[in-house]
């Protein structure tokens, strides 16, 4: 393994970014960064501040007035633990449209950038290997088909004993697909030197055992 190692994955809402990247993390000794969480974590004080994002000034003076960070795989408000709060349909309702504003991101990608100044990081979102590390040491694209990917949260969810309706979820998963990847700044794409992996077929360790041999190869 390198000294220090940027590892980027991209793609959309479901496809397993997160559960990927944290294995990976866990596989080459790095930090896992999941900066879907920190645009959840800015819904949330959107929503508890009541600042309209479409209102510049309230905007900024909510920004700046926050910190996101992580710990232990926690997600951090000003300090207090908010992962257990962030991971709704109300909050994904309100992340979605308010991660296309620009000062959102521009708070955002500064953060993450520095977080990458630090250590190793494997770091998942929509724009890593885009915006915020166009120079990762490795990129990769994580897809799978919709159907797939609405099936797979559908079950996750049940398995956490959540009611969950598979119709729904894939409405919901296709709604975001087109937000995310249409937005007008910065929306998600797959950087021209991203690696895709569709994992439609593919079990969560074939995925890593996938991006390992590419990381290996490079490594040796
Ligand atoms: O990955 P997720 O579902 O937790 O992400 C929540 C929302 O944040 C999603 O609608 C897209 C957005 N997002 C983004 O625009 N850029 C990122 N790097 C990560 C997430």
């Amino acid at each position: 393994m390198r000294i220090k190692t940027i590892v980027a994955i991209d793609g959309p809402a479901g496809a397993g970014k997160s559960t990927i990247a944290k294995l990976l993390a866990k596989r080459i000794g790095a930090d896992y960064i999941d900066t879907g969480a920190m645009y959840r974590a800015v819904a949330l004080q959107l929503i508890r501040t009541g600042t309209d994002y479409n209102d510049p000034g309230a905007l900024q003076a909510m920004l700046d007035a926050m910190d996101v960070d992580f710990s232990e795989g926690h997600t951090l408000l000003n300090g207090e633990d908010v992962s257990g709060l962030i991971r709704t349909p109300e909050i994904s309702a309100v992340a979605s449209p308010s991660s296309g504003v620009p000062a959102i991101r521009y708070k955002l990608t500064a953060l993450q950038q520095a977080m990458g100044k630090r250590k190793s990081i494997v770091m998942d979102g929509r724009d890593i290997g885009t915006v915020v590390f166009p120079d990762a040491d490795f990129k990769f694209y994580l897809t799978a088909s919709a159907d797939e990917r609405a099936r797979r949260r559908t079950e996750e969810m049940r398995a956490k004993g959540e009611e969950a309706d598979l119709e729904t979820i894939r409405a919901d998963i296709i709604q975001r697909d087109y937000q995310d990847s249409h937005r007008e700044f910065r929306p998600l794409r797959k950087a021209d030197d991203a690696v895709e992996i569709d994992s439609t077929n593919m079990s969560i360790d074939s995925v890593v055992d996938t991006m390992m041999a590419f990381i290996e190869a490079r490594d040796r």
